[in-house]
């Protein structure tokens, strides 16, 4: 790979800009210092340093966001804010997309990458990772909407209804409840909730797999993750330990809110 490729990829530099900093002589490889920016490096392989600190190699780009709610799933648009927006200029890299969606008013995890493949194991039928949601709730949950949920709920479509897959969920207080989802039908908890005479009032995505939202992350902020983080979304989970999890760390605002 050239060298001003391997910049302009792994920042925000244009080319041209990733051209520049070569010829300046800011770049070793190696422990050289190299001022061609054509010159060839193996980035699994080889030292790159900029003003001597390394410029580690990844080939995709991870970020966990805390999606706020207010903000549109999409890369662009012409009058919402979208989460793409929410990211620094010098984290804007080509190719990089919101991996699934969650709704505007949803708030909680979601992962932005450039890593087709991983997205599409995410969210490929065969594969779909676990989902798990926090759904407050404007009456008590029930037994009987959780075998219902169960049984595989079904959803109007226009004229006609849709079954859904058999969905696991789960108490946390008398109106705070997990849901888990193996889909991604348009605004699914909200409709099963309603569907069951129930209203969600709010919602936040906790995790997805084994991946979690840091309790300590705030909405709108993000993290740079690495691949092995990245790919335990098709890791299986358990919805008693996403449970369990919620009740340590999200002890504030959604448990008392749900009581
Ligand atoms: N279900 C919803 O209702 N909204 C989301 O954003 C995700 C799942």
């Amino acid at each position: 790979m050239r060298l001003d490729r391997f910049f302009s990829g792994q920042t925000a530099l244009a080319r041209k800009e990733a051209a520049a900093l070569i010829k300046s002589g800011a770049v070793s490889v190696n422990g050289t210092v190299i001022r061609r920016p054509d010159a060839a490096v193996d980035p699994e392989n080889d030292r790159i340093t900029l003003r001597g600190e390394p410029v580690l190699y990844q080939k995709h780009r991870y970020i966990l966001l805390h999606k706020p709610a207010g903000v549109i799933t999409a890369s662009r648009d012409r009058s919402q804010k979208t989460v793409l927006d929410l990211l620094k200029p010098e984290d804007r890299l080509p190719g990089l997309s919101p991996a699934g969606r969650l709704d505007k008013d949803t708030s909680g995890l979601l992962l932005i990458t450039d890593d087709g493949q991983l997205t599409h194991r995410m969210l490929a039928p065969k594969t779909h990772a676990p989902k798990f949601y926090l759904a407050a709730l404007r009456d008590p949950f029930t037994e009987e909407t959780a075998a219902r949920f169960r049984a595989g709920m079904m959803l109007r479509e226009g004229d006609t209804e849709e079954p859904c897959l058999p969905a696991e969920s789960a108490a946390i207080a008398e109106r705070l409840a997990v849901i888990e989802l193996h889909e991604g039908k348009y605004h699914q908890v909200r409709r099963m909730f309603a569907a069951a005479g129930n209203f969600v009032e709010n919602l936040l995505r906790v995790q997805i797999g084994m991946l979690q939202l840091p309790p300590d992350l705030p909405a709108g902020a993000y993290l740079h993750i690495f691949h092995k983080d990245a790919e335990s979304v098709l890791r299986k989970t358990h919805i008693s330990d996403v449970c369990a999890f919620i009740s340590q760390n999200y002890s504030s605002y959604w448990i008392n809110r749900g009581k």
